[in-house]
């Protein structure tokens, strides 16, 4: 005897709603090159209503029809997709864990690695990968660093353990994001007060100065850090890391694209190296062998060596 299964009302509806998100994104990845693909749909769907409620209209097509007329929209719906909430020593317990246990043990384990970024505006022009010889090379990576308040936060903790002896190491901390806006600004390093809210007044007196009603972060900061373009979703990741910090980002990602994400994290680290997610943010069970938990509370893992 032959089963019919009876789908209901709102699952239909629910197929049709898919199908329409589905086609939208195609055709941002195709005409702007952003793939949104593998996020979450809840919030996806979530922030692309805003957009349509805000156009007045109510169906994706018509939507797909506002972004073909109004360039512009597709910049605004871009902005509205990539949240950059952040701040300097944003949930300060991992800076804490940072500052008093995985600087220390970076500096007692260097390496000097040959090195070859695939994304050319990391490199500083002059400089070529593996600087023989030299072996106290600390690197660092924070993609998804929205304005740059995470490495510059990163570098203040650098310049706060080596003091003098900063000038004896090879430090790079990488920045990327997926926003050349927000890129844009992290360059500048210019902030108004409610970026410091998790920062000691200490911090803010040595590392930064005055300007208008805003700060500017100091160049002994902004020289430890270069910032880029780099899409977690599609593009090869930085290598020989020993500190990525990716945190409130893989929160957007569906399952696939958290796994393949991980996988890059895994290689970019050197054995040994340390990866720290958003508290909200856990190690999949399919990396759970790859990776020791160093701190639950702070989303601190290692690299198994
Ligand atoms: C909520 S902010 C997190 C900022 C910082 N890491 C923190 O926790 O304070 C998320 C950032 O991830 C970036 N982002 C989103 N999708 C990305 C992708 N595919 N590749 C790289 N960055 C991405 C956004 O542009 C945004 O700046």
């Amino acid at each position: 005897m032959s089963t019919v299964t009876l789908i209901s009302f709102t699952d239909l509806q629910k197929d049709l709603d898919d199908s329409g998100l589905l086609l939208l994104l195609d055709k941002i990845f195709f005409e702007k090159g952003y793939d949104f693909r593998g996020y979450k749909k809840t919030s996806l769907k979530r922030r692309i209503k805003r957009r349509m409620h805000l156009n007045n209209i109510e169906t994706y097509e018509k939507y797909m029809e506002i972004l073909d007329s109004q360039p512009s929209e597709h910049q605004r719906l871009f902005d509205d997709l990539t949240i950059k909430v952040t701040g300097f020593f944003r949930d300060n317990h991992p800076f804490y864990v940072i500052r008093n246990k995985i600087i220390p043990d970076i500096i007692n384990n260097p390496h000097s690695p040959p090195f070859t970024s695939p994304i050319p505006s990391l490199v500083r022009r002059g400089e070529r990968g593996g600087k023989g010889g030299l072996n106290n090379e600390i690197r660092i990576w924070c993609p998804g660093c929205a304005t740059g308040e995470e490495p510059y936060s990163i570098g203040m903790l650098l310049s706060d353990v080596l003091k003098d002896d900063i000038s004896r190491f090879n430090i790079k901390i990488f920045g990327t994001d997926i926003s050349e806006t927000a890129l844009e600004s992290a360059r500048l390093g210019i902030y108004g007060s409610s970026a410091f809210k998790d920062m000691k007044e200490e911090y803010r007196i040595r590392h930064f100065f005055p300007m208008d009603s805003r700060y500017r972060i100091k160049y002994s900061v902004r020289q430890l850090v270069r910032y880029g373009i780099h899409n977690l979703a599609r593009h090869t990741p930085i290598s020989h890391i020993d500190l990525l910090l990716c945190r409130n980002v893989l929160i957007y990602f569906d399952r696939g694209l958290q796994e393949k994400v991980l996988r890059d994290f895994y290689y970019a680290l050197k054995p040994n190296g340390y990866l720290i997610l958003g508290k909200s943010e856990v190690i999949i069970s399919e990396f759970r062998d790859a990776f020791m938990e160093i701190d639950r509370e702070a989303r601190i893992y290692q690299k198994k060596g």
